[in-house]
């Protein structure tokens, strides 16, 4: 597997599980969204800073910007070497938080980023599904200040749990879906199951 992205809901287990999968891969490369490059971790800073206003449209052209970077910058040349690269987050993240839980609607969102990354797609996307409570006292328990998001409240997290659950239905060949109430070992070998 070349690209394989992590998504699911703030504190469902992505970066615990990015972070293991990259090291249990040989020649993995991690990275994460927002960020990654330069440019897209100044992005990170603007998009998550609870201080500023911004709009819903804003937000998805910053999310696909950084994005945009990303690609050009470090995936596609690292793809076109063969690496294998573990992503904590990519389009689908859009796809679902500024589609579905900003109600920019998917298909439109789904557009800026194909002119993002010019359509460049996941081979594998792991879907860690988990409800919104659970992973909200996750989220808490890490300790870290709430950002921008993470502020929002149950109604936007549940509407993002539905969207990826529908989003991996619609494309089965692509979505593996588990169950992030596991353990992290036990994540681990669902995940190197579901790229073998
Ligand atoms: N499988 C798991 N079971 C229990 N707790 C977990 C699991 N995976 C991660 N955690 C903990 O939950 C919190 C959120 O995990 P994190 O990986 O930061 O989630 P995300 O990147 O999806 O927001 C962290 O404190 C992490 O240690
Ligand atoms: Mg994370």
């Amino acid at each position: 597997m070349a690209l394989i992205t992590i998504e699911g809901i703030d504190g469902a287990g992505k970066s615990t599980l990015a972070a293991a999968l990259a090291g249990a891969l040989p020649d993995a490369v991690l990275l994460r969204e927002p960020g990654g490059v330069a440019l897209a971790e100044r992005v990170r800073a603007v998009v998550k800073d609870p201080g500023l206003r911004v709009g819903a449209r804003a937000e998805a052209l910053l999310y696909a910007a950084a994005r945009a970077q990303l690609v050009e910058e470090a995936l596609a040349p690292l793809l076109a070497a063969g690496r294998t690269v573990v992503l904590d987050r990519f389009v689908d993240s859009s796809l679902a938080y500024q589609g579905a839980g900003r109600g920019l609607g998917v298909d439109a969102v789904r557009a800026i980023n194909d002119f993002a990354t010019g359509g460049l797609r996941a081979d594998r996307t792991l879907l860690l599904r988990l409800d919104p409570a659970t992973a909200r006292a996750r989220a808490g328990a890490r300790g870290e200040a709430v950002d921008r998001l993470e502020a929002e409240g149950d109604g936007f997290f549940a509407t993002i749990a539905r969207a990826y659950d529908e989003l991996a239905a619609a494309d089965p060949g692509r979505w593996v879906v588990l169950d992030a109430r596991r353990s992290p070992a036990e994540l681990l070998a669902d995940a190197l199951a579901a790229v073998g």
